[in-house]
């Protein structure tokens, strides 16, 4: 096994005061979210990191101040959370182990970067997929893929697959009354999911996890509202729309029995 694929699983912790407000934990470059302390734990030790959408650039100065991560490129589309990565990489006096490019996808990464992960994270699953697709001619097949999708998993997962990415981890987690999930995935040639496996996530159905039972409970709950919505409403909702929503209501019924 490559020596950077050991995961990075020692707990992470700030020292700094737990300064609570209204919003809860304020979130920086120590204290990161629960979402990204997950996501976090699956960068390997020693990893080039490439995150990509970074905004703050929390993710990549937190794991480069742990000592975690070796070099990182911190990439984002848009000025002023591009100015906002500077600023956090320039006030940790990290430039010298951490680039910050103004770049679309993974145009960040370039051939010298030697990346060896990439994080994506806090977008739709759609946003996620276009991201890894048009950029596909910058992935060398090497690197870890650490996903966190919000919402559009099955699209997510779809690309992975047909792309030949096998998926080695998978995590749903609630944070400030939202589910998350994190899909960690690797180019490891021909691999074939059920429909049912790219809906809910391959290894999820099998670890059952109580938190994902737990979003598929409250999504089962939305669909059947849905259906019922669907039911009472004045105008006809085109057959097909109805079917598809509720054959999910089947699939997840079919889970949770
Ligand atoms: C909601 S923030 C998430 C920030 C951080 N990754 C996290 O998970 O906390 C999404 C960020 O992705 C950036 N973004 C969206 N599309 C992008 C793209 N195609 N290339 C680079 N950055 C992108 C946005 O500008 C925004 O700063």
């Amino acid at each position: 096994m490559h020596s950077i694929a050991r995961q990075n699983r020692a707990p992470i912790r700030s020292k700094v005061p737990d300064v609570r407000g209204e919003k809860g934990l304020q979130l920086n470059q120590q204290t990161l979210s629960m979402r990204l302390e997950r996501v976090a734990a699956h960068v390997p030790a020693g990893a080039c990191l490439a995150d990509i959408g970074s905004d703050h650039g929390y993710l990549p100065v937190a794991l480069m101040r742990r000592g975690v991560i070796a070099a990182a490129v911190a990439g984002e589309v848009a000025l002023t959370p591009f100015r906002s990565a500077e600023r956090t990489v320039r006030e940790n006096g990290l430039e010298q182990r951490i680039t910050v490019r103004l770049a679309n996808g993974l145009g960040a990464i370039e051939p010298g970067d030697g990346i060896t992960a990439i994080s994506i994270c806090g977008m739709g699953g759609e946003t996620i997929r276009d991201i890894l697709d048009s950029g596909k001619a910058r992935l060398s097949g090497q690197e870890r893929l650490i996903l966190q999708p919000n919402g559009g998993e099955q699209p997510l997962r779809q690309w992975l697959m047909e792309n030949g990415y096998r998926i080695l981890c998978e995590e749903v987690l609630r944070e400030n009354r939202f589910d998350y999930e994190i899909i960690v995935a690797e180019r490891a040639g021909p691999v074939t999911y059920t429909a049912e496996e790219l809906y809910f996530g391959p290894l999820q159905m099998q670890a059952r996890s109580p938190a994902f039972l737990l979003k598929w409970q409250r999504l089962l709950r939305e669909k059947q509202r849905t259906l019922n919505n669907f039911a009472r409403a004045r105008q006809a909702v085109p057959e097909d729309k109805v079917q598809d929503v509720a054959r999910q209501a089947r699939w997840i019924t079919e889970l949770l029995a």
